[in-house]
C-alpha cells in the first residue's frame, strides 16, 4: 500500500517553549482530527510549519524539535521571523485571505510578499519531495500552499496529489484583480483532485481556469494536454460523536462536579425562568461579521424592549493573527461596540453582552453550546463554519435554534436553520426574535433533521470520501494515458 502524506501550513500539534525544553500539544481542530486518522492509517508523514520563528532558536533546539517530531510522523518546515512576516502575515493573510473573502480593499499588493510566498511554498514542496516516493499520494491543504501541488508535480510526476481549499474560492471578477492570479491557479492545477466545501466555490474556480488559462472544462473535469484534473465539493464535517458524548457527560454532572463557568451559567437562569442566552463563537476575524452582529443585537434590544434584562449575548472571540493590522483595528472596534451597548442597556445585575477575548478549554465550549438557546453565526464570508455544526452536535436534548448567515458555506447544509443576510441588521434582529419565540416542538423538529444530516457526513467520512475520490482519479489518469 502506498503512503499518504499530508501538507498544511500548521502541524497537527502546537509546539511551545517550556523551562525544560519544548512541550508538544496535539491540536483539536477539525483538520488535525480528520487527517490524523488518514496519515496514521496510510503510514505517511505530516509536513507543516513548526509555529516558532527559527531565528529565536539555536541549532540544538531546532534539532531537538525535529527529533521529537519523528515519533509523531511529522516533519517541520522552519521559518524565520522575516519569512513569517512576508509569507504568512503578508501574502497569505494580507493578500489571499482578504481577496478570497471578497475584502479586496484590504489587499496589500507587495512584491516582496509574493517572492516570499513562492520561496516558502518551495520549501514545503522540497520537504515533501524528501519523504514521498513515486506512487505515493500527497494531500495538500489550504490557501497558504497554493503553489505546492505544481512544485511537487514538476519534480515527481508519478505521485498522486490532492488539494483541498478550506476557504471560499471567489468569483472570477474578484479573483482576476490579483496580479498573480494565473500563477496561483497554475499552482493548484499541479493536483489531480481539487476539493472545495461547496459547489459554488468549485464553479468559480472552473470559470477562472477556463477564462484565465483557456483550458477546457467539461462537467467536473479539466482537460490539460497531458492530464485530467478532477474538481469536486466535499463539505467538511466535525467529529460529531466527540461533541455529542461530551455534551451528554456535561448533562449528567452533579453540582459539585460542574465547572465554575457552568455554575455561573446556571445561576444566570435561576435569576429568572424566562432568561435566554444567545451564543456566538469565532476567531477574531473581519470575515466573521462580529460588528454587524453586535449592532444587530443592539437593534433587537431597541425594537423588542420586552427582552431587555432577559436576553444575554455570550460572545467568545478567540485571538487570531494579532500581528496583522486589520485584525488590530477590528479588535478596537469590537471593544468599543461592546462597551457602548453594555453602557446603554446594562443594569446592576444585567449585562447585555458577555464578551470573552480568549480561547476556552473544550469542556467549557461544550457548556456554552449546551446552555445557549440560540446560536448566532453571522459571517460576511466564510468557507464553511464548523462552529455551527458543533452547536448542532452538542444539543443533546434537541432544542436550540441556529441562526446562520447565507454567506457561510455551511448554510447550504442547514436548510432547517434560520438563514439571514449578515448585512441586514434588521433582518438579524427579527431572526433573533423568531428564534426566541420558537415553540419547543418546532425547535426539536428542526434540530432532529439537522443532527441527522451533520452526524452522517462527519470529518472521518469527509476525509475518507476525498481519499476515495483520489483513487478514482488515479484510474481516470491511467485510462487517459493509455489512450
Ligand atoms: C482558517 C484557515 C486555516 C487556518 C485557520 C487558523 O480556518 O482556513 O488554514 O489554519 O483559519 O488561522 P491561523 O492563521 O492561526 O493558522
Amino acid at each position: 500500500m502506498n503512503k499518504i502524506h499530508i501538507v498544511s501550513n500548521r502541524l497537527p500539534l502546537s509546539i511551545a517553549q517550556a523551562d525544560d525544553g519544548f512541550s508538544f500539544t496535539p491540536s483539536v481542530g477539525g483538520l488535525a482530527t480528520g487527517m490524523r486518522s488518514i496519515y496514521k492509517e496510510f503510514g505517511g508523514q505530516w509536513i507543516g510549519w513548526s509555529g516558532i520563528p527559527s531565528d529565536d532558536l539555536s541549532e540544538d533546539q531546532l534539532n531537538e524539535i525535529d527529533e521529537r517530531l519523528v515519533d509523531e510522523n511529522c516533519k517541520a518546515v522552519h521559518l524565520s521571523s522575516e519569512e513569517i512576516n512576508l509569507y504568512y502575515e503578508g501574502f497569505s493573510n494580507n493578500v489571499i485571505w482578504p481577496l478570497f473573502h471578497y475584502f479586496a480593499q484590504y489587499i496589500e499588493y507587495n512584491v516582496d510578499y509574493w517572492e516570499a510566498y513562492k520561496k516558502v511554498n518551495q520549501r514545503f514542496a522540497d520537504q515533501v519531495l524528501e519523504v514521498a516516493d513515486e506512487g505515493d499520494t500527497i494531500w495538500v491543504h489550504d490557501y497558504q500552499l497554493l503553489l505546492v501541488p505544481q512544485m511537487i508535480r514538476e519534480k515527481k510526476p508519478g505521485v498522486t496529489i490532492g488539494f483541498f481549499l478550506h476557504i471560499p474560492f471567489p468569483s472570477l471578477e474578484v479573483f482576476r484583480i490579483l496580479p498573480w492570479r494565473k500563477e496561483l491557479i497554475t499552482g493548484m492545477l499541479g493536483a489531480d483532485l481539487i476539493g472545495f466545501h461547496t459547489y459554488d466555490y468549485e464553479r468559480h474556480f472552473f470559470s477562472s481556469v477556463r477564462r484565465l488559462l483557456g483550458y477546457e472544462v467539461s462537467f467536473n473535469q479539466i482537460h490539460m494536454e497531458d492530464r485530467i484534473i478532477l474538481g469536486d465539493a466535499f463539505p467538511m464535517g466535525i467529529d460529531y460523536d466527540k461533541f455529542k458524548s461530551k455534551a451528554e457527560e456535561v448533562f449528567r454532572k452533579s453540582l459539585p462536579e460542574k465547572s465554575e463557568l457552568h455554575k455561573e451559567l446556571e445561576k444566570y437562569f435561576l435569576m429568572s425562568p424566562d432568561r435566554k442566552l444567545i451564543l456566538s463563537i469565532d476567531r477574531l476575524d473581519y470575515t466573521k461579521g462580529i460588528p454587524n452582529r453586535i449592532r444587530a443585537f443592539e437593534y433587537f434590544l431597541e425594537k423588542y424592549p420586552e427582552y431587555r434584562n432577559k436576553v444575554t449575548l455570550i460572545m467568545l472571540v478567540v485571538p487570531s493573527r494579532a500581528e496583522v493590522e486589520q485584525y488590530k483595528l477590528l479588535k478596537s472596534e469590537i471593544d468599543e461596540l461592546v462597551g457602548r451597548i453594555n453602557g446603554r442597556f446594562g443594569l446592576i445585575n444585567y449585562t447585555p453582552i458577555w464578551y470573552f477575548y480568549r480561547s476556552l478549554p473544550f469542556d467549557n465550549l461544550i457548556e456554552l453550546y449546551s446552555s445557549s438557546d440560540v446560536a448566532l453565526v453571522t459571517p460576511v464570508r466564510d468557507g464553511m463554519n464548523l462552529v455551527a455544526k458543533e452547536y448542532i452536535a452538542s444539543r443533546v436534548n434537541q432544542t436550540g435554534v441556529m441562526v446562520i448567515s447565507e454567506m457561510a458555506g455551511v448554510a447550504k447544509e442547514l436548510g432547517e436553520a434560520i438563514i439571514i443576510n449578515p448585512n441586514n441588521e434588521p433582518e438579524i434582529a427579527d431572526a433573533i426574535h423568531q428564534a426566541l419565540m420558537m415553540p419547543l416542538d418546532e425547535q426539536r423538529q428542526r434540530m432532529r433533521i439537522l443532527q441527522q444530516r451533520i452526524s452522517r457526513y462527519d470529518v472521518f467520512k469527509w476525509a475518507a470520501e476525498f481519499v476515495a475520490a483520489l483513487k478514482k482519479v488515479q484510474a481516470i489518469q491511467r485510462n487517459f494515458l493509455a489512450k
